[in-house]
């Protein structure tokens, strides 16, 4: 069994939020090979989406496991150290904890883990997204994995025929619910047409019972109990044969979909598929980001990665998000451009509340 582990965190950007420094990702690097020496990790591979660096590790312990945790956050340390000495903006942004204890789940970091036997043929894409929010992959995992229009494998290939699972996380209730495709695809979309309270955390082909996807729905701001800037979540999915092919995993992001991100996580925004050496988001510090790393994994190691949205095919939806982008920047301050009350409740809003609370009257 090979375990393929992605954490994340922003530790600082360059400059503002819009990338990160090149010597962050080499302190990232020592650190790992410094952990492939030790025989801790199979193998690894260091990059990043705008200010966000990614670990993407391959390792024999399993998910959850002390040990690795602990490396990526001491990698996040050391790197915090390096953006500290230059200066960058929000050095340590998203390490919450004081220490830590076991594991990084609910310190910060974004955490994506599969433990799989790995095929004779085993595809990966690892999606990873900046200025957006946990609970974006529902739409695109459910057109990959549930939607016929998407994904014709569902239709003609006999080893997708009989659908997946979605396992759907209430992020707000810390409660799951495990629902069907196809058969249960309305309950469902309930829950998944509402992201920013319930996002996929894992998606199984239900005759193997293979993992076929996991994401990282870890919600900064609900763990911190404010803003301190948006979760900028991954997703791993495994692809061809009995998994959707590469050409039908990438497809949802043709559609440059809106999600709650963007300028200080506070706006709703198109998502757009763009290559690594592209994702600095900039515009109104955005718009939001997506990202994709195509891998084959082969004895653990990372054969790859190819840059998979480095394709003109992709030019259109980046010219449509750029024009949803010019139309929702229009409406300034108003929403559903900024996000609604309650989200906003997450955000540095509740001060400027605050501070008019008394100049409220209540009406005849
Ligand atoms: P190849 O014939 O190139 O392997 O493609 C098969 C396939 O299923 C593409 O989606
Ligand atoms: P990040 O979450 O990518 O750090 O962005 C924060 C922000 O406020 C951008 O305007
Ligand atoms: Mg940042
Ligand atoms: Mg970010």
């Amino acid at each position: 069994m090979i375990t393929l582990s992605v954490i994340k965190a922003d530790v600082g950007g360059y400059v503002g939020h819009s990338s990160s420094h090149p010597k962050v990702l080499e302190r990232a690097k020592e650190c790992m090979e410094k952990a492939l020496r030790d025989k801790l990790l199979v193998d690894f591979h260091v990059t990043r989406c705008g200010d966000d660096l990614q670990l993407i590790m391959t390792h024999q312990r399993g998910e959850e496991d002390e040990a690795i945790h602990k490396l990526a956050w001491d990698t996040f340390l050391e790197c915090t150290k390096v953006a500290r000495e230059l200066k960058l903006h929000g050095a340590g942004q998203d390490l919450l904890a004081e220490a830590f204890s076991g594991n990084v789940k609910g310190m910060g970091p974004g955490v994506a883990e599969m433990e799989i036997e790995e095929r004779g043929a085993e595809t990966i894409i690892i999606f990873m997204a900046d200025k957006t929010s946990a609970g974006a992959w529902n739409m695109p995992l459910y057109k990959m994995f549930a939607d016929p229009f998407n994904t014709i494998g569902l239709v003609i290939a006999e080893n997708m025929h009989g659908g997946f699972r979605f396992e759907i996380h209430d992020v707000k209730e810390h409660r799951k619910i495990t629902l069907n495709a196809p058969e249960e695809i309305y309950d469902m979309l309930l829950f998944m047409g509402a992201p920013s309270r319930y996002a996929v955390k894992a998606v199984y082909h239900r005759g193997s019972d293979e993992i076929a996807a996991v994401s990282s729905t870890q919600r900064l701001a609900l763990i911190a109990g404010r803003y301190v800037g948006k979760d900028d979540p991954v997703c791993i999915v495994r692809s061809q044969g009995e998994f959707p092919a590469v050409g039908e995993v990438l497809e949802p992001f043709t559609n440059p979909f809106l999600v709650e991100g963007w300028m200080r996580g506070s706006h709703h925004g198109p998502l757009m598929p763009v290559a690594l050496r592209e994702s600095n988001p900039t515009r109104f510090d955005g718009p939001p980001r997506v990202i994709a790393a195509g891998f084959q994994l082969s004895g653990g190691k990372l054969v790859g990665p190819r840059d998979m949205f480095d394709d003109p095919s992709f030019d259109k939806a980046r010219q449509i998000a750029n024009e949803i982008a010019d139309y929702m920047r229009r409406h300034g301050p108003f929403e559903p451009h900024r996000l609604p009350l309650e989200a906003m409740e997450y955000t540095t809003m509740p001060q400027v509340v605050r501070k008019l609370e008394g100049r409220f009257v209540a009406l005849e």
